[in-house]
């Protein structure tokens, strides 16, 4: 049985607390937060003791794994600090996305973790569903073969003040550029466009093309500005012998095969399938207990530290192509 710490506790800290107290191989032993009131009524919520300092939490409870679910500027920049105080103490750790607004930062966790042979994932649960497997499966059994275009959506409404003019783009992103990233491959160059929806003061839509390695091509539009999404996330990868499209995440894939007018469809069971988006985060925090607990290497982890980092690199790119009238920028040449 693994022993888990939570540090940060605000809603998607009490998530991943309630996926590790639901999981088979996982045991929750503490909880974490700065602020008294949330990390005290976690601990009450869960039994289990809580502190107000990750160091001193490491150091009394020892866990083999520790979740960092903190925010802070852009939704990332208080990471860093407990995701390196978590694997200097010896922690596997599980970091929520955005890895970090900082890639320098990014880089070092990755390299850090990767020095003290501990495996790191991030919190990727987008595609951590059946119908994401599916989609996956098709491609790995040749359904799709070359690869030509990936075109991605993904859009929700998020109207309250933001920090940055580069919020939208930097913490809704890392899912979906993951995304096609786990279907295409490395992205080799960016170009984006964005708008200030009216009364916005952040780029809140945004369109962004890509090229990727493998020489397919690849196009992104996210958005917060849309009120009701319903579905808020498609995703179209499109090869030689078939096209298929995962549809909201855990909701349907659909397989479109070059050489019949028979399509495939993997829809999500009424009994026993997904019931909503928390079962994303069950299912994601449980394949990183799994690896961890089976011993799988740690450049093995799906949803990888590394991941986290090359998604973040990708949209650096678009934001430093944003600034320069949408000009395509080489994302192997973007280090912060
Ligand atoms: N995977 C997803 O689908 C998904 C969805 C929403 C948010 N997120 C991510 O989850 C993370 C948390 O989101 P949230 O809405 O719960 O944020 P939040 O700001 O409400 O909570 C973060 C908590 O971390 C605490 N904290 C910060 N630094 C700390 C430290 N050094 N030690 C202990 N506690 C510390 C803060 O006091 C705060 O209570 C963000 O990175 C966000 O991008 C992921």
């Amino acid at each position: 049985m693994l022993r888990v710490c939570v540090i940060g506790m605000g809603a998607i800290g009490n998530k991943h607390a309630k996926a590790y107290v639901d999981s088979k191989n996982a045991e929750l032993a503490g909880v974490c937060d700065i602020r008294r009131d949330r990390a005290e009524a976690a601990g009450e919520r869960f039994s289990v003791p809580y502190f107000l300092d990750a160091e001193e939490m490491l150091r009394e409870l020892k866990p083999d794994i520790c979740s960092i679910t903190t925010g802070g500027k852009e939704y990332s920049s208080d990471h860093y600090l407990p995701t390196m105080q978590a694997l200097n103490a010896g922690c596997h750790v599980l970091g929520e996305k955005p890895i970090s607004d900082n890639l320098r930062h990014a880089a070092e966790m990755v390299e850090t973790a990767k020095k003290l042979g501990l495996c790191y994932g991030i919190d990727m649960n987008h595609r951590f569903t059946p119908a994401a497997r599916q989609a996956k499966k098709w491609q790995d059994d040749g359904r799709i073969g070359e690869l030509l275009f990936c075109n991605m959506a993904l859009w929700i409404g998020k109207f309250m003040p933001l920090d940055s003019p580069y919020y939208h783009l930097k913490a809704l992103n890392p899912h979906s550029v993951n995304i096609m990233q786990y279907f295409m491959g490395p992205v080799d160059l960016v170009s984006c466009f964005a708008m200030k929806a009216t009364g916005r003061d952040i780029w809140s839509t945004a369109s962004i093309n890509m090229k990727f390695e493998c020489g397919a091509v690849g196009h992104l539009t996210s958005s917060y500005d849309i009120r009701r999404g319903h579905p808020m996330e498609r995703c179209e990868v499109a090869g030689i012998n078939g096209r298929m499209i995962f549809e909201d995440m855990w909701r349907e894939a659909t397989l479109y095969p070059s050489e019949t007018y028979l399509k495939e469809v993997y829809t999500n069971p009424v009994f026993d399938g997904y019931k909503g988006f928390d079962d994303t985060f069950r299912n994601r925090i449980w394949t990183f207990v799994d690896q961890v607990e089976r011993g799988d290497k740690p450049e093995d982890i799906d949803g990888s530290g590394l991941e986290g980092l090359e998604a973040q690199r990708v949209i650096h790119a678009a934001i430093r192509s944003l600034d320069n009238g949408g000009i395509p920028v080489k994302v192997s040449e973007v280090f912060d």
